[in-house]
């Protein structure tokens, strides 16, 4: 297979059985870091009996649940923020839509797909995203805004006091995925800074680690919210995953404990990988969340390195920039895995001599 075809590469991180299929490396065996989830899942127990035996009619508790976490009335479950971004581009008016030039593409392609403009902004540097975006609502205030805040996967942020003056300056609709946004809560937009045209997308799966369970959150005005609820299928949350998102929601102790292991692996990830990618000539760290960090190079050699550490059986997300460019994005491994550890440092070890030598 083509290192110079990224296509061939999984589209998505976390997809262990193209891995498997790929590098004949069973799916147990793997160190997966090419999602930007929590290695330390929500622990799920004591599910009743008719969470899997009744029809999942909406729960109350889960609503009441998530308006108390996301400090946000106005919301509705979905099964994955996934099922509001595909939907969305065929509800929301027919205007141009500003999207970030990297981020998740599945905005995109879901927008393109609708049959709707698609005008790209710069998103691996701050200060020409924000100049652009200011510049294209300034020149056409009749267009949608589409951020991704923090961007996966360049990691820029954008404050909510800005997202809401452009709210509050754009004729179309801001949508801000907040898909990342649980380990710095400060910086969304719910609470406090919600306007009538912002649509806002939670990803329950990144920071409860249950990315299985297919759950999220759309937050929007009544108006769109029945929109969107008419559009999606009945009974789209299952039940289990309904009774699990109730008790994670609501465990401030475990939210306020993961925060601090977050932090831990990010760290021990990070020491580990940040060593090895000092000996790269060119590569540079460009990405650092608190849940993914992502390093930049040259396309060919984020090929390289992307192709090496799967071959020892660490898989990470390769993501093509423009300019010849790519990046490698990093996800967290526990940091007290001694087992991953020594995985990844002998797989970083390999990676490097491989590409130094050769
Ligand atoms: C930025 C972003 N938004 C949304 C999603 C969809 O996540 P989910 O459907 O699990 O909520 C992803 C998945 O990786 C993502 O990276």
């Amino acid at each position: 297979m083509s290192l110079e075809n990224p296509h061939t590469l999984p589209l998505h991180g976390g997809d262990l059985i193209a891995a498997e299929a790929r590098y004949g490396i069973p799916r147990a065996q793997w160190l997966d870091l090419s999602t930007g989830m929590n290695p330390r899942p929500y622990p799920v127990s004591g599910l009743p009996d008719d969470a899997f035996q009744q029809l999942p009619y909406l729960l109350p508790e889960l609503v009441g649940a998530a308006t108390q976490y996301y400090g946000q009335s106005d919301g509705i479950p979905l099964s994955g923020s996934q099922a509001c971004i595909e939907v969305l581009p065929q509800l929301l008016p027919d205007l141009p839509v500003l999207v970030p030039e990297i981020g998740y593409q599945e905005h995109r392609q879901h927008w393109l797909r609708a049959g709707r403009m698609v005008v790209d902004y710069p998103s691996q540097d701050h200060q020409a995203m924000l100049t652009c975006i200011d510049q294209a609502l300034a020149q056409n205030p009749h267009q949608h805004l589409l951020v991704i805040n923090p961007n996966n996967p360049s990691g820029l942020c954008i404050a909510p006091e800005k997202l809401q003056q452009w709210a509050r300056q754009s004729r179309g609709y801001l949508i801000i995925d907040e898909a990342f946004m649980d380990v710095m809560p400060d910086g969304s937009v719910l609470g406090n800074y919600v306007e009538p045209n912002m649509v806002v997308l939670r990803s329950f799966g990144k920071f409860f680690g249950l990315a299985g369970i297919r759950m999220g959150f759309a937050f929007a005005e009544a108006s769109i919210l029945a929109a969107i609820d008419e559009k999606l299928s009945l009974w789209r949350v299952n039940g289990p995953a309904q009774h699990i998102a109730i008790q994670a929601l609501k465990d401030i102790e475990w939210q306020q404990t993961a925060l601090q292991r977050i932090q831990a692996d990010h760290d021990a990830t990070l020491t580990l990988v940040s060593e090895a990618m000092a000996l790269l000539v060119d590569a540079r760290l460009t990405t650092d969340t608190p849940l993914f960090f992502g390093y930049t190079m040259n396309k060919t050699s984020a090929l390289k390195v992307h192709e090496c550490l799967a071959q020892c059986g660490v898989l990470v997300r390769f993501v093509e920039l423009p300019d010849g460019e790519g990046m490698l994005r990093f996800g967290l491994m526990c940091g007290d895995d001694t087992d991953g550890q020594k995985k990844l440092a002998s797989a970083l070890k390999t990676t490097v001599s491989t590409i130094n030598g050769a």
